[in-house]
C-alpha cells in the first residue's frame, strides 16, 4: 500500500488517477496555449487548457461513475458568485464531484509554478474524498474521510505553532476586485504586523494543502468558490486542523470566506479578522 490507496476504495483511486492524468496534461501544455480569455473581469482569466482539463476530468470520472453529479469551475456561468447557483441546483445530488481543473490560472499563464488540479467528492453535501495534485513538484495530496491525509504516500499533519506571532499564514488577492478584494486587503493589512509573515502565492487550493502539510500555519480568503476549497478542506481536517468560515461557522460546501488553520491559532486569527472588519460578507 503506497498510502494513496487508503484501503483501495475506488472513489479515491479514480480521484487520484484523474488528478494525476489531468495534472500531467496541464504541465505538458505549459507555455503552449494560444487562447487567453477573460471571464467576468480582467483579473478572471481562462485558457483553453482550463477548459480542456475540465473536460478530460469530467469524462474520466463519468466513465467510472456515470450516475454521479459534477460541478466544475469552467462548466458554470462566470461571476464572483459562480458556484452558489450551481450548488443550489445540485443540492439533491447524492454523489457530487467538485472540480477546479486549474487552481492558479494566473500563475499558469505566467509560468509561475504554483498551480494545481483540485478534485473532491461529496456525499450528501459532505466531502469524503479530497485530492490536490501539484504537477510542478509532482506532489499528490490525498485525504479520505476518517482515513487521514497523505502527501506522496506519507501521512501529513498540521503544524504546531500556537501563536500568530510564530505563524506563517497564507491568503489571496481575490479575482472579485470590487467586493472581496478590499475586505481581504483589510485583513492582510491588519494581520501582517501580527504574524511571522504572510504568503500570497495565487492558488487557494495549494495553500490549503500546505496548511494540511504543516508548511503554513493557516490560511484565509474572502469570496472563494466551492471548487477552490472542497478538496483542501478535507485534507486539513484529516491532518488534524480546523476549517470554518471567517466567523467560525463549521465548513460546508457553501462557505465563501474560509479560515483554515492548524487549530491552535484559529481563535486568534478569527479575533484579529473580526476586529479589523476582515471577515467579509
Ligand atoms: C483563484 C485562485 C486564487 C484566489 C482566487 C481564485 P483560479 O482560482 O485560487 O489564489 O485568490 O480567489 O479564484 O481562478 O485560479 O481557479
Ligand atoms: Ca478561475
Ligand atoms: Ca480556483
Ligand atoms: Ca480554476
Amino acid at each position: 500500500d503506497n498510502g494513496y490507496k487508503l484501503g483501495g476504495k475506488s472513489f479515491t483511486v479514480v480521484a487520484i488517477n484523474t488528478a494525476a492524468t489531468a495534472g500531467e496534461w496541464i504541465k505538458s501544455k505549459l507555455g503552449t496555449f494560444s487562447n487567453l480569455d477573460y471571464k467576468y473581469s480582467p483579473h478572471d482569466l481562462v485558457t483553453e487548457v482550463d477548459k480542456g482539463a475540465e473536460t478530460l476530468i469530467r469524462n474520466l470520472i463519468s466513465t467510472h461513475f456515470p450516475q454521479h453529479s459534477f460541478l466544475g469551475e469552467e462548466g458554470v456561468e462566470p461571476g464572483p458568485d459562480a458556484s452558489a447557483q450551481a450548488l443550489a441546483d445540485l443540492s439533491d445530488s447524492e454523489y457530487l464531484w467538485i472540480v477546479d481543473p486549474i487552481d492558479g490560472t494566473t500563475n499558469y499563464v505566467h509560468g509561475f509554478p504554483f498551480f494545481v488540479v483540485s478534485i473532491a467528492l461529496a456525499y450528501k453535501g459532505e466531502v469524503i474524498v479530497g485530492v490536490i495534485y501539484d504537477p510542478s513538484r509532482d506532489e499528490l495530496f490525498v485525504a479520505e474521510k476518517g482515513k487521514g491525509a497523505y502527501v506522496k504516500g506519507k501521512r501529513m499533519s498540521v503544524s504546531a505553532e500556537n501563536k500568530l506571532i510564530d505563524s506563517l499564514v497564507g491568503s489571496g488577492f481575490p479575482a472579485d476586485r470590487n467586493y472581496a478584494l478590499p475586505i481581504n486587503l483589510t485583513g492582510i493589512q491588519a494581520l501582517a504586523p501580527k504574524v511571522r509573515n504572510i504568503r500570497v502565492a495565487g492558488s487557494a487550493a495549494l495553500h490549503l494543502a500546505y496548511v494540511a502539510a504543516g508548511r503554513l500555519s493557516g490560511f484565509w480568503e474572502i469570496g472563494l468558490n466551492s471548487w477552490d476549497m472542497a478538496a483542501g478542506s478535507l485534507l486539513i481536517q484529516e491532518a488534524g486542523g480546523k476549517v470554518t468560515d471567517t466567523e467560525g461557522k463549521p465548513y460546508s460546501l457553501g462557505v465563501r470566506n474560509v479560515m483554515a488553520t492548524n487549530g491552535n491559532i484559529h481563535q486568534e486569527l478569527q479575533e484579529e479578522l473580526g476586529l479589523c472588519g476582515g471577515t467579509g460578507f
